[in-house]
């Protein structure tokens, strides 16, 4: 029997919508908590630099209602010294270091771990001494586990935006090379003795080719969950991934 993998909510597309009127909801905690209550293993939270989404006080106020559930918190950050001053006084139990460009929508790649070496070393130094679990968001790619295993982060998180797109705009050839792609790259981050875990653009359809890939632990999902919520509620939506995914563990145990 394979370990059950976990499903992390991030809620930043809450804030998103909260932050389009400037008010008070919807509420990122309020969705955290009824998240953490529907089934949820953890809560993700990005705190971007120019605060788009998520706020400094949500933040703490997410790590509060994660600690009442006995849940962990993965903060989303970005490798500056306000971030890692930020999460070395916050405590979450993971930190995870993304690439963040202010043009951009959303993450759109993934750390580049290999050309900032030293930059990303000392931040996982830094976390690792303090009891928190570094995580490296990067792209399937050989070279990247490779200097994540260098610099002793003790999880990756590959980017699985590319392989998502590929499907929904139905390229088929583009979506077998993504799959093998995060396989293989899957592969080498476990034997190098790393957790992994996935996310980014992952629905109800991709899902079960993403929890059917062997030494998958966690799944960290936000925009597709908190758009279903609109549509069926957070709880229902949480529900049904839930099921994907231990289906999906289910048909390769
Ligand atoms: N993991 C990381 C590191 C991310 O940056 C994001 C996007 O904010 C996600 C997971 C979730 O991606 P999505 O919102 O597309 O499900």
């Amino acid at each position: 029997m394979r370990e059950r993998i976990r499903l992390g909510l991030n809620v930043d597309h809450v804030a998103t919508v909260r932050n389009a009127r400037g008010g008070h909801a919807p509420d990122p905690i309020r969705a955290s908590r009824l998240a953490l209550q529907a089934g949820v293993d953890g809560i993700t939270a990005h705190l971007r630099e120019d605060r788009r989404h998520i706020i400094d006080k949500d933040v703490w106020a997410i790590k509060e209602v994660c600690d009442t559930h006995r849940a962990p918190l993965n903060f989303e950050m970005a490798v500056t010294d306000e971030m890692v001053a930020m999460a070395l006084k916050l405590k979450p139990h993971a930190a995870c270091l993304v690439p963040e460009r202010r043009q951009e929508r959303t993450t759109e790649g993934g750390l580049d771990v290999t050309g900032q070496i030293n930059h990303v070393g000392e931040a996982v130094r830094l976390f690792n001494k303090a009891g928190i679990r570094a995580s490296l968001f990067i792209a399937a790619d050989p070279l990247q586990v490779a200097a994540a295993a260098q610099i002793e982060a003790p999880v990756v998180e590959f980017h699985t935006g590319a392989l998502c797109d590929a499907y929904r705009e139905q390229e088929r050839a583009v979506f077998d090379r993504e799959l093998k792609r995060l396989a293989a790259a899957v592969t080498q981050a476990h034997e190098l003795g790393i957790e992994v875990h996935a996310g980014h653009g992952i629905d109800y359809d991709t899902v079960p080719f993403i929890a059917n890939i062997p030494h998958v632990r966690e799944l960290n999902i936000g925009h597709f969950l908190i758009g279903e919520a609109i549509f069926i509620g957070l709880e229902a939506a949480v529900t049904r991934m839930r099921l994907l995914i231990d289906n999906a563990e289910r048909s390769v145990a």
